[in-house]
């Protein structure tokens, strides 16, 4: 087949996107595939028609990659991809409104709420430690984790140089747990949980990328009622968000013995040498190449 693989991008996890691009141009390659790499800016749209490919594979994440915007243009374009489609790419990117599906279905979610650029903003309604975010970011990139007032208007002061909203949550301290959730319509699954301890205090973008910076346990090291419902939970989230073919959704369980709480889905999860997808995969005796070739089969199947 014909792939184009769109990568890079201009969103600021675009560096996270070189590393997913580059890895899933390697194993379509190696699958025997006809590659075309395509690093994404506007100007180069036009390049993405002349291909004439069967198929595109967006390597990327965040801002236009992440949320909706390319994959309107590739409807509009009738080219195929692997992948969600715009509406659930990005109500997905929209943490605070994907917040209200999970609920709805009955999942989890941390108590918070939105402030947006303009709005007044002293002291965390939540008291503290609480998590600071820009709404539609990822990667952990522009996250606070306050103690305090002053940390908590600096907090949104860095969450809103990212976007127009930024998302205030409590704070929860327990384990990292994240969910891979792949396939098509009645035959979605979800992959061994996956535990994540983080060098760092936190798992931020250093733990994410840098290798080394972070150890993954899979499957998770927690009781089997609760990889049950994590898994339960992961193929609901992904339904409810009405994503397709693949998700990766993460969870914190908290260490006071309660019921995990959803944080995202993301609909186009990391696939680079430290990433979370392609280690459940391997969980279960699907390889990286292998794991590219079934998103690509799921999608013109
Ligand atoms: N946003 C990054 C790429 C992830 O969730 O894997
Ligand atoms: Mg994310």
């Amino acid at each position: 087949m014909k792939i184009a693989v769109i990568y890079g991008g201009t969103s600021s996890e675009r560096e996270v996107s070189l590393s997913t691009g580059k890895g899933v141009m390697e194993a379509l390659e190696r699958k025997g595939h006809e590659v075309v790499g395509v690093d994404f800016d506007p100007e180069n749209l036009n390049e993405i028609i002349k291909l004439n490919v069967d198929l595109v594979f967006i390597g990327l994440h965040g801002k236009y990659g992440e949320d909706g915007r390319i994959q309107g243009l590739l409807d509009i374009l009738k080219i195929p991809y692997v992948g969600s489609g715009v509406m659930a790419s990005s109500i997905a990117m929209d943490k605070a409104r994907a917040k209200v599906l999970f609920k709805n279905a009955g999942i989890r979610t941390a108590e918070g709420c939105s402030v947006r650029k303009g709005q007044s903003y002293q002291s965390s309604p939540f008291g503290y430690p609480v998590v600071i975010k820009p709404n539609s970011e990822g990667s952990t990139i522009g996250l606070t984790i306050a103690e305090n007032d002053e940390q908590f208007q600096k907090g949104i002061q860095t969450a809103l140089k990212y976007d127009e909203t930024a998302l205030i949550e409590t704070f929860i301290d327990g384990k990292e747990l994240t969910v891979s959730v792949l396939g098509k319509g009645e035959e979605i699954k979800a992959l061994p949980v996956v535990e994540i301890v983080p060098k760092n205090k936190f798992y931020d973008y250093e733990a994410k990328y840098a290798p080394g910076m972070s150890t993954h346990y899979v499957p998770a090291r927690i009781q089997d009622d609760v990889t049950k419902k994590l898994q339960k939970w992961s193929v609901l989230a992904h339904r409810q968000l009405g994503c397709e073919t693949y998700s990766r959704v993460d969870f914190i369980l908290p260490n006071d013995g309660s019921e995990p709480v959803i944080l995202e889905v993301n609909t186009l999860p990391g696939m680079t040498p430290t990433s979370l997808f392609p280690d459940a995969a391997n969980a279960v005796g699907i390889s990286y190449d292998d794991m590219i070739e079934q998103l690509v089969n799921l999608t013109v199947q």
